[in-house]
């Protein structure tokens, strides 16, 4: 199919600056504008300074984007490109030539046996950061989930006792290169981030830092006489059907990718988690009643139990419904395309939103409600399924959505069955603010322990009694920030 010379003008989204286009409110706070655009068209024109880009906003679009076209279009957009930059030409920004090659490699470290085989290191993850933790103490949770979700990838990736320290470095090394990245990848290449700002001379260390790091990592396992059963391991020892496997060069790019793709969007999913327990007294105590039941006795959950936590799992799905972690995603037309009834070239750039489209009327029935029970067996219909996207679509869908799911539910399970997070009174309401994935901001909450093993531990370590926190702020209603 290609564009039909009489397809109409694509209208132009609102709010548009001389010279500045959108970029102002797209760099601000880009959800409020691009949900009202999708209120415009199907298929709306954003301009970016010099550069435009086509905001698909109906979910029949997205999907012949992401699946059934998906051959028209590659990776590329905004900040795929920025991010190629920044940390190599892994899995998430190669091209589908190069992706081709790569993910049947990658699949074999997301593998079923492997996925079962990670989650230990995941829960002592949880742990550790629950024992960190003092009763009454106010913890900035969106901090507490990177670190928890940091430890548990490093961990996962690089299971070799003999390298603990360097993994407790490259932990360390992500911890401080995280932040410094989505400011890097908003603004465009060869421009700003040039420049010999002490900013971009602390982020570009630290990139630096993170990548030697890894590299002496790859260096350590390859001078190792037999593999080890974790990520790093499967990766390197990965051949295709022609025998082929990545050189180690390829390999940090891949581990770098896993970090980068892994560590914020998982860790803002359990922050928004806990967001809206803290604000729904009905959710918490479901979910804290089915928590019991499976853990009673506040014994360590283990993958067994994933399917016993149905609720648990439901309110997780919900969360990726209203806060998606990767809320806008983009592709680069490779070859012309009319996409309901708008001519699209090679080289145009496309963008879509989870977040706008799983909070569309049309589909989700009171869309700004936080309700889990939509997501019962037999509720979700084939609209609904075909919106919901917090992973993507299609060849380039999430390789890390079993791994990213499985771990939220431990850890949630976990840290539910030990501690409640309880908001503050009078603190503001958190926002969704785009930080390289969606993060709720500020979440401040304080500890209370729920068990007597957690208190146990507390008085174990010497600490005042539990300071109690009066309960939630809202009575029990929608999610924080009701679209
Ligand atoms: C709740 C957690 C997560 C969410 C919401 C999420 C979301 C996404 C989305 C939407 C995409 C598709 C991007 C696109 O189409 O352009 C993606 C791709 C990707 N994700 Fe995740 N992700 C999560 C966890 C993880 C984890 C834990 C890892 C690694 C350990 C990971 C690694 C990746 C990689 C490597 C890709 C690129 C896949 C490809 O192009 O083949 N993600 N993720």
């Amino acid at each position: 199919m290609s564009p039909s010379a009489s397809a109409p003008a694509i209208p132009l989204a609102t709010k548009s600056l001389p010279f500045l286009g959108h970029a102002l409110p797209m760099w601000r706070d880009p959800m409020p504008f691009l949900l009202e655009q999708h209120a415009l068209a199907p298929v709306v024109r954003l301009r970016l300074g010099p550069k435009t880009a086509c905001l698909v906003t109906r979910p029949e679009l997205v999907r012949k984007v992401l699946v059934t076209e998906q051959q028209r279009f590659d990776k590329g957009g905004p900040f795929v490109d920025t991010a190629r930059t920044l940390i190599g030409d892994g899995l998430g920004t190669c091209s589908a030539a190069d992706h081709r090659h790569q993910r049947p490699l990658m699949n074999q470290a997301f593998r079923h046996p492997c996925i079962v085989s990670y989650t230990t290191a995941m829960i002592e993850c949880a742990g550790e950061i629950a024992s960190s933790w003092q009763p009454g103490q106010i913890v900035d949770v969106c901090r507490e989930m990177r670190r928890l979700a940091c430890r548990a990838l490093t961990r996962t990736l690089f299971s070799d006792p003999a390298q603990a320290r360097l993994t407790a470095e490259i932990e360390e090394a992500y911890t401080v290169l995280m932040p410094g990245m989505w400011w890097q990848m908003i603004i465009p290449v060869g421009l700003v981030h040039r420049l010999p700002l002490p900013a971009n001379r602390r982020f570009e260390q630290a990139r630096r830092t993170a990548r030697s790091l890894i590299a002496r990592m790859v260096a350590a396992y390859r001078a190792r006489e037999t593999a080890l059963d974790d990520g790093l391991s499967t990766i390197m020892s990965a051949r295709d059907a022609t025998g082929r496997a990545f050189t180690d060069d390829e390999v940090c790019d891949q581990i770098a990718t896993l970090m980068i793709g892994g560590i914020p969007a998982t860790a803002d999913l359990l922050a928004w988690a806990f967001c809206v327990l803290s604000q729904d007294a009905v959710v918490e105590k479901e979910l804290h009643d089915e928590v019991d039941g499976v853990l009673g006795g506040g014994r360590l959950p283990a993958f067994e139990d994933i399917p016993r936590l149905p609720f648990l799992g439901r309110v997780l799905t919900e969360t990726l419904r209203l806060y998606p972690s990767v809320s806008i995603l983009s592709r680069r037309v490779t070859r012309d395309i009319v996409l309901g009834g708008t001519a699209l070239r090679a080289g145009d750039e496309v963008m879509f939103s989870p977040y706008c489209l799983h909070r569309d009327a049309r589909v989700f029935d009171d869309p700004g409600r936080f309700d889990p029970d939509r997501w019962l067996p037999g509720r979700p219909g084939p609209e609904q399924r075909e919106a919901f996207i917090p992973f993507g679509a299609g060849t380039r869908k999430c390789i890390g959505d079993t791994y990213g799911m499985t771990e939220a539910t431990l850890a949630a399970a976990h840290l539910a069955s030990r501690v409640r997070l309880a908001g503050i009174p009078g603190s503001p309401d958190p926002r969704p603010l785009l930080r390289m994935t969606l993060s709720p901001v500020p979440l401040r909450l304080t500890v209370e322990p729920r068990t007597a093993g957690a208190r146990a531990d507390a008085e174990a370590a010497g600490e005042p009694a539990p300071r109690r926190c009066p309960g939630p702020r809202r009575p029990a209603t929608g999610g924080p920030v009701a679209g």
